[in-house]
């Protein structure tokens, strides 16, 4: 079995002798290779260059060929860019936006949601040549920002403390909060059915910043866009749905038609397992700070995992969020090691 039948069988909840493996941010400042090429190009730079992309997205792959999907190496804030808003990296690390929106006048210089194909051309291009290079041996995977994460940076002007804009606007101009939202859904719609036509074979929505509205309003906040978006792609299409902090809405997760649900590494993954539908997919979800520690702590901890998900199906391995710039190799080597093994 290759491993991209294994990642697929996983999807469809399929019985596996052991799960898939890949972690977020695979590609990324824990690898030596990867802040070799950094040293010589900038992140922005690398992104919108297909060749340079692709180099990096294979980089984890080549180093331990045990992972069982690659993912594009690319960032959430392409599409605020492609809009007419784009991101910059603070010194002191996190987001800074061009901008900060919050009127209709704002969102109205925005450019159409037509230019996100031209202007992520390079990303169709990217995944074009990473489809050459795997062919079917290992998955693709695509991903986007939920439209209320990439909200989040427009409207706080990047990286946030308190969320306090945004929620100021979802909760005294509604009507202005759902035009961002429906732009933003509309043209994630368009790129992802980009990256699909450029051989994807699933999707990864991150909704990292999900957990930060009140619980009653989850669902008009982020999921219900969400949910559009997984109704305008293919019906059969693979969409993950990785939302952080949002334990009280898995089953409502679970019923919007993504195929699999990413969960962060504060749930209990078997509890998860038993309350979600049998033929929706779980991935997860190791705290990502283990891999700080060492190869036996990790082999211990992954183990764990794995025997508490013994017998189910429909599990990818992941980690609970993206692997942190100071995990350490031998972790990582561990984590494959051990998951690969475990019978
Ligand atoms: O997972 C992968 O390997 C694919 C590549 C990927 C990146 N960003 C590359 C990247 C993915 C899937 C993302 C998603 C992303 N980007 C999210 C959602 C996932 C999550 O972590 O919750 C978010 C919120 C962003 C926005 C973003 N981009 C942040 C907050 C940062 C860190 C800024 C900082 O303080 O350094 C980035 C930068 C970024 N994106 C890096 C990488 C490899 C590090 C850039 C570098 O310094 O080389």
């Amino acid at each position: 079995m290759t491993s991209r039948e294994r990642f697929l069988s996983a999807l469809a909840c399929q019985p596996l002798d052991r799960p898939p493996l890949w972690v977020m941010r695979q590609a990324g400042r824990y690898l030596p290779e990867y802040r070799e090429l950094k040293a010589k190009s900038s992140f922005v730079h690398m992104v919108q260059t297909p060749a340079l992309a692709a180099e990096v997205t294979l980089q984890p792959l080549r180093r331990f060929p045990g992972i069982d999907a690659a993912i594009l190496f690319s960032d959430i804030l392409v599409i605020p860019e492609a809009l007419g808003q784009p991101y910059a990296f603070r010194d002191g690390g996190g987001i800074e936006m061009a901008r900060k929106i919050f009127t209709r006048a704002d969102i109205n210089v925005l450019a159409p949601v037509a230019a996100v194909t031209e202007k992520l051309a390079y990303v169709s291009d990217t995944l074009k040549l990473l489809k050459k290079e795997l062919g079917n041996t290992k998955t693709l995977l695509g991903f986007g920002g939920s439209p209320w994460t990439l909200a989040t940076y427009m409207v706080e002007g990047g990286s946030s403390d308190d969320f306090e804009r945004i929620k100021l606007l979802f909760y005294t101009d509604r009507a202005t909060f759902d035009a961002l939202l429906e732009k933003l859904t509309e043209a994630l719609v368009v790129y992802f059915q980009m990256q699909i036509a450029a051989g994807a074979d699933a999707i990864q929505i991150f909704d990292s910043w999900g957990g930060l509205i009140a619980g009653a309003d989850y669902e008009a906040a982020s999921l219900k866009w969400i949910r559009r978006i997984v109704a305008a792609l293919p019906a059969d299409f693979p969409i993950i749905l990785y939302a952080k902090g949002t334990a009280p809405h898995l089953t409502d997760q679970a019923f919007s038609g993504v195929r699999a649900i990413s969960v962060d590494w504060t749930n209990d993954l078997a509890i998860v397992r038993r309350t979600l539908p049998a033929n929706v997919a779980v991935q997860g979800n190791l705290d990502p700070v283990l891999m700080q520690t060492t190869p036996e702590i990790v082999a211990r901890e992954a183990t764990r995992l794995l025997d508490s998900m013994r017998g189910t199906a429909g599990h990818i391995f992941n980690l609970g969020h993206g692997i942190t710039p100071q995990a350490r190799i031998e972790c990582m080597q561990a984590l494959i090691d051990t998951v690969t093994t475990w019978k």
